[in-house]
């Protein structure tokens, strides 16, 4: 079935210039970009964001991570997007993600790991419309 599933290319993403590689991955795999924006969002954003995580012990220096500089929000689409873009994420700790995947080849953190994407058609719904209204 075709969904869209809501992306981040965190700040370190753009810090480390690897936007270009990280989005030629998705694009390779043969996902659409529907939608796509750089900005710097504020305090109040990630909290609305990250809104399941406001109250455990790693959201505070995610939340200054976060909201440090630039990031690139996108909405991507295609067959089983949710889960096929999660593969190609690997697993959240950059120093167990499985080679191949992005933050496997990429991290070396379970924060600055890169790229965020909705975890289930529920949190795609909810994200798509925080981050790109009206879309
Ligand atoms: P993301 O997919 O954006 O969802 C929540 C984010 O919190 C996650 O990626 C990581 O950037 C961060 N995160 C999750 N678990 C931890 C942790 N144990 N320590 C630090 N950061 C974490």
């Amino acid at each position: 079935m075709t969904q869209r599933t809501f992306v981040i290319l965190k700040p370190d993403a753009v810090r480390r210039g690897l936007v270009g590689e990280v989005l030629s991955r998705f694009e390779a795999k043969g996902l659409s970009i529907v939608a796509m924006e750089q900005r710097t969002i504020d305090g109040a954003m990630a909290d609305q964001h990250y809104a399941e995580h406001v109250e455990r012990d790693f959201y505070p220096p995610l939340r200054t991570f976060i909201t440090s500089g630039p990031l690139v929000a996108l909405v991507l689409e295609g067959d089983e997007a949710i889960d096929v873009v999660r593969a190609i994420n690997g697993a959240t700790d950059g120093r167990k993600a499985a080679p191949g995947t992005v933050r496997g080849d990429l991290s070396l953190s379970n924060r600055e790991n890169l790229v965020h994407a909705s975890d289930s058609a529920e949190s795609a719904a909810r994200e798509l419309a925080l981050w790109f209204p009206g879309l």
